[in-house]
Parts: structure tokens; C-alpha cells; sequence
């Protein structure tokens, strides 16, 4: 699998803390199935959370030749993680901003509430320089988990959605929880990610936990889809697939799994 979404770089956000911790979260997420990962620091505009893409860069650098040590067969990739904001495009011009694993995409991360004034004409912007964009955990989200509407609006401008693993194993709560399940349903996730932040947080037998509860709810090739193919087409900048609607998306399944629920 491919991981566009993970906090392993030390000491430059609430991630991994030491250079021993980000080791311990590259076994965890080597043992849970990835082979390559893109550690995507916060960058909060205006905010002491302002990682220098040297310094990305150089971490990602060392951080590649200890698991190459450890022969580990992990390949870690340079990104950030940045909060949706009105100085994201000057930013983008000021050449302060890092894409995921230097494709043209670029992660940007929702506010937990309401997202700010002027949004859709940040997102509008980033995709009218060329850039892409994968956001992370709309789920998270309590305006657009609140307007379904809102998401299909954001898949119909071209802008891939990124559901976190955690969320699925109500690590954010039940109503993160329903509404990762119903965008699987729909059939509204690009990528899945850990968005690992600590070596426990993604321990292997809770990813292959949720694999198995996730296969059942969509389907085998979409589940292929969303952490491998997805994630890939991302990196070589190729418009990733939607989820198929299958059978078990549409009819008499949905209804019987909306009972279960
Ligand atoms: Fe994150």
C-alpha cells in the first residue's frame, strides 16, 4: 500500500517526537503493508507549524538511509499537510509549499469545524496554477460531514478526497465513523491514509482489522483502488479512479448494512 498522509518526521509538529519514535512508526507501517509513504508535516500559515522544505527534505533524506540500514523495504517521500488558508497561493509563489512526493499535488487539510471565509476561491486558485489537490479527512470535517451535498460538490471540481483508517476504527468517534462509512458506500473515497502520528496510533492488527471490515463493505477492487492504484495515479499525476458502484454500494445491501448500523 501507499500512505500520502503521515506525520513521521520528528520535532516538527504534534507527529513522532524523536528520530527513535519516526524509526518505530517506519516498522509499524511496514509491518501493517506500505512500501511507501509520504511524510507530510502540518504547515499552518501564520503559525510556529511552518516546516522549511530544506529541512523536510533533509529529515525525509536521513530518515530514508536508516530504514535502507535497517533494510526495510519502505520508501519515504517528501510532503506537507497544509491548512486550508488565504495565503496558500502566495505561499505556492513563494516556492514555500512541498506537493506529495514532488508530483503536482498538494495535501491540504479542512478546518475541524467551518471551514473559513473565501475557501472555495483558495481551492479554486490552487487548481487554476496547475496543482491538484488531495484533502485530508473530510470526514473530519463538521461542515461537510453535515452537507453531503458539499462533498459532491468538491469531487465535482476535481478536488480527491483522502479518508483516514482511523476513522473507520471510530478513532474520532462514532459520528467520523458514520460518516467515513457512508462516503465508502457512496463510493466518495480517492485514498486512503493513516494520518499515523505515533507508532501505536496505526498498529499493524488494527489496519488489517479495518481491511477486513472495509473489503466486505465495498468490494476488493476498490479497496485495492483507494490504497494502492489511487494513492500511485496521485504520485505520477494522473486523475485518480472514483470507487466502482458495485451491487454492494446500490440496492438491497446498502439498505441491510444501513440496519446493521
Ligand atoms: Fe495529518
Amino acid at each position: 500500500m501507499i500512505d500520502l498522509h503521515c506525520h513521521i518526521l520528528h520535532g516538527l509538529d504534534d507527529g513522532s517526537e524523536t528520530a527513535a519514535e519516526s524509526l518505530q512508526m517506519a516498522q509499524a507501517l511496514v509491518r501493517s503493508g506500505y512500501r511507501t509513504i509520504a511524510a507530510t508535516p502540518h504547515m499552518v500559515p501564520g503559525t510556529t507549524w511552518m516546516p522549511s522544505i530544506d529541512r523536510i527534505n533533509t529529515q525525509v533524506a536521513a530518515l530514508n538511509q536508516t530504514v535502507k540500514d535497517n533494510e526495510w523495504a519502505l520508501e519515504i517521500l517528501p510532503g506537507m499537510e497544509i491548512a486550508i488558508d488565504p495565503r496558500i497561493p502566495d505561499l505556492l509563489d513563494d516556492h514555500r509549499l512541498l506537493t506529495l512526493g514532488n508530483s503536482s499535488c498538494l495535501l491540504i487539510e479542512p478546518s475541524f469545524q467551518q471551514l473559513p471565509l473565501g475557501w472555495e476561491q483558495v481551492i479554486f486558485s490552487i487548481l487554476a496554477k496547475g496543482y491538484s489537490i488531495l484533502l485530508a479527512h473530510p470526514e473530519r470535517c463538521l461542515q461537510l460531514a453535515a452537507n453531503p451535498g458539499l462533498i459532491e460538490r468538491l469531487i465535482g471540481s476535481g478536488v480527491y478526497l483522502q479518508v483516514n483508517w482511523g476513522s473507520f476504527l471510530g478513532q474520532y468517534g462514532r459520528a467520523v465513523a458514520l460518516t467515513a462509512r457512508l462516503m465508502a458506500v457512496n463510493g466518495q473515497i480517492h485514498c486512503l491514509a493513516t494520518d499515523s502520528h505515533h507508532p501505536e496510533w496505526h498498529h499493524p492488527a488494527k489496519i488489517m482489522a479495518a481491511i477486513g471490515s472495509l473489503q466486505k463493505m465495498i468490494g476488493e477492487e476498490n479497496l485495492r483502488r483507494i490504497t494502492m492504484d489511487n494513492p500511485l495515479r496521485v504520485l505520477n499525476g494522473e486523475i485518480p479512479q472514483p470507487m466502482i458502484r458495485s451491487e454492494a454500494m446500490t440496492g438491497s445491501r446498502k439498505k441491510r448494512w444501513w440496519r446493521f448500523w
